[in-house]
């Protein structure tokens, strides 16, 4: 299947690969304490915080378990979003209200949804899978009193500018992965940003040497000046080929909820389970947003793919669109 379903680069770009291959002689240790200090040194730096504020994961999935953890009693969750901390949440006993936005999924329209007793909140930005980018004072807005603020900004270095990673705040945690823009995914590889006395309530229970050093020398590359200079040539490239799947999506007849600001389309048709099914015959695999609270099955997303792939899928579409006609 051609993949527009996963939001994941094909595979790591070499220096990332040399990096992990590196560490493979030295896996009779266990990982060094210096290993783990140059990353979170490293990935400090682009974010302009001390290492004391970066907690290394395996994978930002990681840092929802962390923080479903932390014995909060009341959790908000702004959705359409990722699903895996509702979930997560729940698994942990923690009451969760899940804040349904419509489109076009303005934080601001929420707002006054989420109850005033949330010592939790978690907001995606840009959201998966709307692709909404909020503003940062937007998302800011959603701290209060007692409350702990959770950014997962795990698309955020593909779609700079409303960040809040760089932003040291007593009450907010921002999650980053690099799984989806390094192509890192199996190695499950992330961080968080958050105040030092948040970290250690987060690491109370946490065991003994949580991250490999493969994963350690990854995170240090990927934060690295070959690392920034990958993010900042790929974020470019998003950029051209999303306004390319953009128009032929639209050519073809699909309609476009909102600007999609990340690596990744949603788009609506009346028809969509029908269009993922006949695309899906036809080689090309979409992703159902039929499970995301607050859309359905007229919902689609499709990641952004080069020019040629989206031709192809183009052509796809056309004949797809004729079998199962217009909305
Ligand atoms: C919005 C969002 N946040 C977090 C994650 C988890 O990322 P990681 O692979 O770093 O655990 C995903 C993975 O799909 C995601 O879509």
């Amino acid at each position: 299947m051609v993949d527009f379903a996963v939001n994941v680069a094909p595979g790591p770009p070499d220096f990332v690969v040399d990096a992990v291959v590196g560490a493979i002689g030295g896996l009779a240790a266990y990982p060094r304490a210096d290993d783990e200090e140059a990353a979170r040194t490293a990935l400090g730096q682009l974010h302009g915080r001390p290492p004391e504020e970066v907690l290394l994961l395996n994978g930002a999935a990681e840092g929802f378990e962390l923080v479903a953890g932390l014995g909060r009693r009341r959790a908000a969750v702004v959705v359409p979003s990722f699903t895996e901390p509702v979930s997560l949440l729940r698994r942990a006993g923690v009451t969760v209200t899940e804040v349904v936005g419509s489109a076009p999924w303005r934080l601001a329209d929420v707002h006054d949804d989420i109850p005033h007793d949330a010592d939790l909140v978690v907001v995606g930005n840009p959201t998966n899978p709307t692709s909404v980018l909020h503003p940062a004072t937007d998302v800011l807005d959603l701290r209060a009193d007692g409350r702990l603020l959770v950014v997962d900004e795990a698309f955020a270095d593909l779609a700079p500018g409303e960040s809040v990673a760089d932003q040291s705040r007593d009450d907010v945690v921002v999650l980053r992965s690099v799984t989806k823009t390094f192509g890192l995914a199996g190695l499950r590889a992330g961080y968080l940003l958050a105040a030092p006395p948040v970290i250690a309530e987060l690491t109370r229970s946490r065991r003994s040497w949580p991250v490999g050093s493969p994963v350690l020398a990854a995170l240090r590359a990927c934060a690295g000046p070959l690392g920034r200079a990958y993010v900042e040539a790929a974020a470019a490239r998003v950029v051209a080929d999303r306004a390319y799947l953009c128009q032929r999506l639209t050519a073809a007849g699909l309609h476009l909820p909102v600007e999609p600001a990340a690596p990744f389309v949603l788009v609506r048709h009346a028809r969509a389970s029908q269009i993922r099914v006949a695309l899906a015959r036809r080689g090309f695999a979409v992703r159902s947003a039929e499970n995301f609270t607050g859309l359905g099955p007229e919902y689609l997303r499709f990641a952004v793919r080069a020019p040629d792939v989206v031709d192809d899928l183009s052509r796809a579409l056309e004949s797809v669109l004729e079998e199962v006609g217009s909305d």
